[in-house]
């Protein structure tokens, strides 16, 4: 079944602050690596007139979509935003923004296997070079394996009967079937809590089949090596893993020297490469989030090249 029509493709989450960390933009170029529905990239363009963007989702419904002038959209996974930019022939850039995770879109059209709401495939693939499908994971995987991506990417604490329930009632035909049977592997007491009880599990398989977090960890080295001096980074994540490889990626390129400290002088020679724009990230208002309740977990963090 097709997305609701009357549904938006994705309501973007915190646009002005985005706007505004990329305030030295214009005139110059920017990565959107995570397009969707391009309205992140539609302010940043009304904001800077002279910005021109290449924008990156591995999605193919996002890029059948017609483009604003001055944007040039490319269907690749973030991670090979090296190699695009090579075959563009463009050496560095003025700023990348990852939005991560899925798009309202992705979300809501249930044939593609992503809602525990309702009755779809088992897909849940951002595209066509995502490694895993749902399928191959819920119905082939090992089930120490199956509970170790349910309790690390969906925080999920009774992950080992979550997969134990998986296993035992193979094969599971779809994502309705499979909500229902994480449903009945939560004790009672706690259904009542923290949202739908599929909800982690489902987190956690998506994040599996598309090798979330891999992706972020090597697209943020490559967009922070292929910065323009005083370009910047702004990253938007949903996920405390997610958040975490970020910080740690701009932690240790803004820290410098990396002598221990008995040392008198430096003998590594390390300098910082990118300042930290924000030390806390950035979090959506409470009206943001009253109006748009996906805003909820996102947490902005932002750097700036200092020296190319
Ligand atoms: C949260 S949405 C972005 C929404 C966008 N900022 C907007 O305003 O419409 C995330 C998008 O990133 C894409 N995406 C996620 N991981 C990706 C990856 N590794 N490579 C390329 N695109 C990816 C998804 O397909 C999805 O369309």
């Amino acid at each position: 079944m097709d997305q609701d029509p009357k549904l938006k493709y994705h309501q973007p989450v915190m646009t002005r602050e985005i706007v505004e960390l990329f305030e030295s933009i214009d005139g110059g170029v920017l990565v959107d690596a995570t397009y969707g529905g391009g309205g992140h990239s539609r302010s940043l363009l009304s904001s800077y007139p002279a910005l021109e963007i290449i924008g990156i989702d591995r999605d193919s419904a996002a890029v059948a979509r017609p483009v604003p002038d001055r944007v040039r959209l490319h269907q690749r996974a973030f991670s090979e935003m090296g190699e695009l930019l090579d075959e563009l022939g463009v050496e560095a850039v003025n700023g990348v923004l990852f939005d991560l995770g899925v798009s309202g879109h992705q979300l809501d059209t249930s044939d593609r296997g992503f809602s525990y709401r309702e009755a779809g495939p088992l897909d849940m693939r951002m595209g066509p070079g995502s490694p895993h499908s749902a399928d191959e994971i819920v119905n082939e995987w090992p089930e120490k394996r199956l509970a170790k991506i349910i309790s690390w990417y969906g925080e999920e604490r009774f992950a080992t009967r979550v997969a134990r329930a998986i296993v035992a009632a193979r094969p599971v035909s779809d994502t309705a079937r499979l909500a229902d049977i994480v449903r009945s592997a939560i004790p009672a007491a706690t259904r009542r809590t923290g949202g739908h009880p599929a909800r982690r599990t489902f987190q956690a398989i998506r994040i599996a089949a598309n090798e979330e977090l891999e992706e972020v960890e090597s697209a943020v080295e490559i967009a922070l090596d292929r910065l323009a001096e005083g370009g910047r980074c702004v990253v938007i994540s949903y996920h405390s893993l997610e958040d975490r490889i970020v910080k740690r990626a701009f932690a240790k390129r803004a820290q410098g020297c990396t002598c221990p400290p008995e040392f008198p002088v430096c003998q590594c020679g390390i300098t910082p490469s990118i300042r930290l724009l924000n030390r806390k990230p950035l979090r959506p208002s409470d009206e943001e989030v009253a109006a748009n309740p996906r805003a909820r977990s996102a947490k902005v963090r932002a750097a700036e090249k200092v020296a190319a």
